[in-house]
């Protein structure tokens, strides 16, 4: 498929086939427990709005850049998160950043922004970096003949290096007792979650039952335990105010509300720890991940990046100065993020009857921003379905309008994380791609699973060469 004008190889890695039109409510649940994105129309890849009601919900899919921009930033306040995610997310992550609204969300936003000052993100680098070789040298540990270290779910060592990094960052240390169980307890919930949704969707009332709520609500509470002990442990510290940037623990336990100079109560602190150590290990994890299945099904580009990165830094460690003069990594992480944004889709309710384009959407209408959808548009991507990291080439970049890329959101709710997942995600695939070869089985075609987050399905199996 590739044209005469194209040197490379065209690349259209796995997508989920969307949903006949007119699902039956059932047939659309069954869907959804399995992948979410599953239950997506078919015409909301097509069109701007699209709007249907399920059982008794209005629902509408949006997908223009200028309307996303009218719900994600001008008309925010009409256009506000909806207690279906708060239902989803809050047993976990309370009233925190992510899910609060009003001004409990507006006091949090002001005292959590300056944990992420671009200074200071750039002096975690190290730690980023480090926390990349260190996967490298436990494949290089098992690798043999060749320097082959087989195949490696290389999900499951993101993960574990992105926590790494939250732990020696955000967290600024917690103990391996208190890492396994919020490893445990996050995996535990996040794999469930698409049932869930399926029930919120389906409109079963709070109290009532459904497969995977026990496991959810025990992942739930012992996430939580583990956090307020870390948090309980560091105030005994009588320092715990005192570190260096790393410390935004200690920050949080120093803030004071600006009218009533109180503290953050202790439920709040589990609320936005909790918030940042979801949203911020997972979310980078994948990114990473599918990066690496793009690049292993993409050699020509993975030596690329590595020729990129061996120019810039040698053998070295990368370090906050290299970060500017990798434009090509960075295009890739881009690309990996609009085929597999790792946080696929944004949810609003509608506060009053209104009009999206020309379609009129009733009063508590929930909108779905779906930025999987609107990344693979078909009337505003040239070849949606196709990796091109060159469309983030500058002069190409530019003419994307706003509000039609959007991996981290739009508006004020904007990730409060974006600064740091940038410089994490390129210390870190720059560190892998210049340690390790990827190679693709020829079979693995992972499914992008929405369950908050887009995780493949059956993990991301890869063969490694340490180089
Ligand atoms: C590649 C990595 C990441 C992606 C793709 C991502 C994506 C997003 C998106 C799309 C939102 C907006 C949600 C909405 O509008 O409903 C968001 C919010 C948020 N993210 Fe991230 N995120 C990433 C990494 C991080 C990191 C590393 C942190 C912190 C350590 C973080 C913390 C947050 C917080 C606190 C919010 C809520 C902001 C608010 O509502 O004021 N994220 N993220």
């Amino acid at each position: 498929m590739a044209t005469s004008a194209d040197p490379l190889p065209a690349l259209y890695p796995p997508t989920v086939a969307p949903a006949r039109e007119g699902l039956p409510g059932f047939a659309y649940l069954a869907k959804t427990v399995v992948n979410p994105l599953r239950g997506v129309p078919e015409r909301a890849y097509t069109e701007a709005v699209v709007h249907y009601r399920l059982f008794g919900t209005d629902m509408a899919w949006v997908a223009r850049p200028d309307l996303i921009e009218r719900v994600l930033l001008t008309d925010a306040d009409t256009f506000v998160k909806s207690p279906m995610e708060r239902r989803v997310l809050g047993p976990t992550l309370g009233d925190g950043l992510l899910t609060a609204s009003g001004a409990t969300w507006k006091w949090q936003r002001k005292v959590a922004a300056p944990l992420f000052r671009h200074a200071d993100v750039l002096s975690y680098v190290p730690v980023m970096a480090k926390a990349a070789d260190a996967e490298v040298g436990r494949w290089r540990a098992r690798s043999g003949a060749r320097h082959w270290a087989g195949v490696v779910d290389v999900q499951a060592s993101m993960k574990a290096a992105t926590f790494d990094v939250i732990a020696n960052t955000i967290l600024a240390g917690c103990d391996a007792r208190e890492a396994a169980i919020i490893q445990r307890a996050d995996k535990d919930f996040m794999n469930r979650t698409p049932w869930a949704i399926a029930a919120t969707v389906a409109g079963l009332p709070p109290w009532m039952w459904y497969p995977a709520k026990g496991a959810m609500t025990r992942a739930s509470s012992e996430l939580r335990a583990a956090v307020l002990g870390i948090i309980h442990r560091r105030r005994a510290e009588r320092a715990a105010c005192e570190r260096g940037p790393g410390d935004s623990l200690g920050r949080l336990l120093a803030a004071r509300h600006p009218d009533t100079n109180e503290p953050m109560s202790d439920e709040r602190l589990v609320d936005n720890i909790t918030t940042f150590l979801e949203a911020g290990h997972q979310t980078t994890a994948l990114a990473l991940t599918w990066a690496l299945y793009l690049l292993a099904r993409a050699p020509e580009w993975q030596d690329r990046v590595r020729a990129e990165v061996v120019g810039v830094a040698g053998q070295a460690a990368i370090g906050p100065e290299h970060l500017d003069a990798l434009p090509v990594t960075l295009r890739v992480l881009k690309e990996s993020m609009r085929l597999y944004p790792p946080a696929p889709v944004l949810l609003r309710q509608a506060t009053e009857a209104c009009t999206l384009g020309d379609v009129p959407l009733p009063k508590d209408t929930q909108v779905m921003v779906s930025i999987y959808v609107l990344h693979r548009h078909r009337a505003l991507w040239n070849e949606p379905d196709r990796f091109d990291p060159d469309r983030f080439l500058p002069e190409r970049e530019q003419q994307i309008p706003r509000g039609q890329y959007i991996p981290f959101g739009f508006g004020p709710r904007t990730c409060l994380g974006m600064p740091f997942a940038l410089v994490e995600g390129l210390s870190m695939l720059a560190t892998l791609v210049r340690g390790a070869r990827f190679t693709w089985d020829g079979q693995h075609r992972p499914e992008p699973v929405s369950q908050v987050t887009l995780a493949p399905r059956g993990g991301m199996p890869l063969g490694v060469t340490i180089l």
